[in-house]
């Protein structure tokens, strides 16, 4: 009889103190590192992203000749963004004209996992000088645009030389958010 109380009683004591439930790490996409880490419960996400530019630059000269304008397109390779590849791509490309203007684009894409949506953030900059590799920046410029998936969006920025002369380069930029 007593034994059995004690056993009753040692029973209440541990059930009234149940050891702490582990806290589950969360789970979030933004997390993932490797392939190898994939869990059941990440979704494999993967989006194409299509890039097409048209940079329009004017190149202003002194007499005897006002000014000249170039047109450069770029098709840029498709861009794989996602789980397996990395949630943030970075691409760049440039254009030479006239003998001493380098226009360049730089771009960062970020795909949001929950609607896969991509951030396109860019940057222009105008460098003029002696020659097209001139270290010489004249003219900068920043933006950013979401595009949702399955949509296509239109970037368009001119960046101007803010040092000296009537210089700048216009950009059309198609952004296809494909899947
Ligand atoms: C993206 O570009 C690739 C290669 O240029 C092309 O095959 C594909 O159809 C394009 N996708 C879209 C949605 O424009």
């Amino acid at each position: 009889m007593k034994l059995s109380l004690l056993l009753l009683g040692l029973l209440t004591a541990i059930q009234a103190s149940p050891a702490p439930a582990p806290v589950p790490a969360p789970v979030s996409a933004i997390e993932f590192r490797s392939p190898t880490d994939l869990s059941a419960r990440e979704k494999v996400v993967s989006r194409t992203i299509n890039l097409s530019s048209t940079l329009v630059i004017r190149d202003d000269e002194p007499w005897p000749v006002n000014h000249r304008t170039y047109t450069r397109t770029h098709t840029l390779a498709p861009v794989i963004i996602g789980t397996k590849t990395g949630y943030t791509q970075k691409v760049t490309y440039e254009a030479r004209v006239g003998g001493e203007i380098r226009v360049e684009v730089h771009l960062t894409l970020t795909l949001r996992p929950s609607d896969l949506s991509v951030l396109v953030n860019y940057q222009m900059l105008l460098f003029e000088g002696t020659s097209t590799s001139t270290k010489d920046l004249d003219g900068k410029i920043e933006g950013s645009r979401r595009v949702f998936k399955n949509t296509d969006g239109m970037i368009k920025n001119t960046v101007h030389n803010t040092d000296e002369g009537g210089d700048r380069a216009g950009l059309e930029l198609k952004v296809v958010n494909a899947p």
